[in-house]
């Protein structure tokens, strides 16, 4: 597939199938991530692969609880008819974490202190992509406490759990989303 047909066709998979993932495809979606930019080429992330049922159904709970008090907060209708049950069913849910120690020279700037997550998310997008081309669902998920998310996986505090990536056989077409045009988003100097 090439790049701009999977930038395009992407979509946010929210139902999987059961059928576990193999290892030589696990290894090339995290292959993938390995090969993005970083600040210093300092590779702020770490991998982790979730399969087993146990910590899934907690991530699940997290989640469930998560998504309450944020109805509670926001009173946004829509929340009522999300489900996060696919966090039970995906076969694998990545997590995605960084290294706040490794964000670069922006530790020294006013604003700094955040490029490590940027880095995270730019390995983040090659494996959704490289999934997609892969004829893989995926979703990056971000409803949770990183306490909750450290506990649960066994993290060190000085570690961030940016994100969660679930990934597996789609199940049925994923809800498309529309985007803005360019004109709308961009302005010249
Ligand atoms: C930083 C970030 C956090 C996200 N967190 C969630 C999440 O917690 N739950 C979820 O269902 N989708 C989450 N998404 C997916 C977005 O909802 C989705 O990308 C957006 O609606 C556009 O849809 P598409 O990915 O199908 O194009 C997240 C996406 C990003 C980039």
């Amino acid at each position: 597939m090439d790049l701009q047909t999977a930038i395009r066709e992407r979509r946010s998979c929210r139902k999987y199938l059961p059928d576990p993932l193999s290892r030589e495809t696990i290894e090339e979606l995290l292959e993938a991530g390995t090969w993005a930019p970083s600040p210093a080429n300092n590779q702020p992330w770490e991998f982790m692969v979730v399969t087993n049922g146990e910590f899934k159904e907690k991530i699940f709970a997290e989640a469930e609880a998560r998504k309450s008090i944020l109805f509670e907060k926001s009173g946004w209708k829509w929340l009522n008819r999300y489900e996060v049950g696919f966090l039970k069913e995906v076969p694998v849910i990545l997590a995605v974490i960084g290294d706040p120690k490794k964000t670069g020279a922006d530790m020294f700037l006013k604003d700094g202190g955040q490029a490590y997550q940027h880095a995270c998310a730019a390995a983040i997008q090659n494996i959704l992509l490289t999934a997609h081309s892969l004829g893989l669902g995926s979703l990056w998920f971000t409803l949770f406490e990183k306490d909750a998310i450290r506990e649960i996986l066994g993290l060190e505090a000085e570690k961030d759990p940016v994100a969660l990536i679930c990934l597996g056989k789609p199940d049925g077409e994923p809800f498309q989303t529309p985007r803005k045009g360019v004109q709308e988003k961009t302005t010249y100097r």
